[in-house]
């Protein structure tokens, strides 16, 4: 059985001092008020707060996850972190291919797939983000974008590194904008998703992976959402930023 996720993605948000008090706040709403859904929980402050976060979580079940990293463990590559130095931090866990790093880092599916690679052998879990702009979707050119995403960004890739595979499905047009997917549409693309990760890795993988949508859920949109049987929860941006926010997202599994 595949996994209901919310993971936060707090960005480019948060000092240390603020990414401690909301941990703390997220913590104590969820050992209040948490009633099993089995979703597992996952926070991705900056690099900066990963270590403390990490030992504030402890015994809590609240996962920690980076929002990028290099694909080389150690080297002269200025400005960067690897995938073996968040592990040491305490982060079990990294999002690649966010659109935000495709569209002002200029991150490509190929770029992208080392970087998938090098944290997977680091031993992280990975939350794969692919998604189309509103230029593609409204020209129909959306379902080849989505599936080189997959196909080149899961290239050399195989069935136990899909263990440690999530998906985001993440359309531009919607993150951040306020602007949803219907979860009609939602549902359109991540049954095709899992449709290609069926043709290429089998069924059993395909039915494993957990493919999560993102791009403004909100504790009043997630519940349809999540209801819709190919998702299998939120990458979740702005309403990460409250805990309250984020609590109910993760109470919106029916
Ligand atoms: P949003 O961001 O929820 O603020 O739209 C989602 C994301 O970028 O992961």
């Amino acid at each position: 059985m595949r996994k209901n996720i919310v993971a936060g993605n707090w960005k480019m948000h948060k000092t240390l001092t603020e990414s401690q008090a909301l941990t703390t706040e997220i913590r104590g709403v969820i050992r209040d008020e948490f009633r099993s859904n089995n979703a597992e929980i996952i926070i991705c402050p900056t690099n900066l707060a990963i270590a403390s976060i990490s030992k504030l979580v402890e015994g809590s079940g609240i996962k920690v996850g980076a929002q990028n990293c290099h694909f080389e463990t150690q080297g002269a590559f200025t400005g960067e972190v690897s995938a073996t130095m968040l592990v040491a931090a305490g982060a079990t866990h990294v999002i690649i291919g966010h659109s935000e790093r495709r569209q002002y880092f200029n991150e490509n599916n190929e770029l992208l797939s080392k970087k998938k690679k090098a944290s997977l052998a680091a031993g992280l879990t990975v939350l794969y983000c692919v998604g189309e702009t509103l230029q593609e979707r409204e020209s129909d050119t959306h379902w080849g974008i989505i599936e080189a995403q997959i196909t080149e960004g899961l290239a050399g890739l195989n069935s136990s590194d899909m263990e440690r595979m999530i998906i985001a499905y993440e359309p531009v047009w919607a993150i951040g904008t306020g602007k949803t997917a219907s979860a009609d549409q939602a549902q359109e693309v991540h049954a095709f998703i899992r449709n290609l990760l069926d043709t290429r890795f089998g069924a059993a993988i395909a039915e494993n992976v957990s493919i999560l949508y993102g791009g403004s859920v909100k504790p009043d949109n997630a519940k349809e959402l999540f209801a819709m049987k190919d998702i299998d929860g939120g990458l979740i941006g702005g309403a990460s930023l409250k805990a309250r926010d984020f609590f109910d997202i993760v109470q919106a599994f029916a």
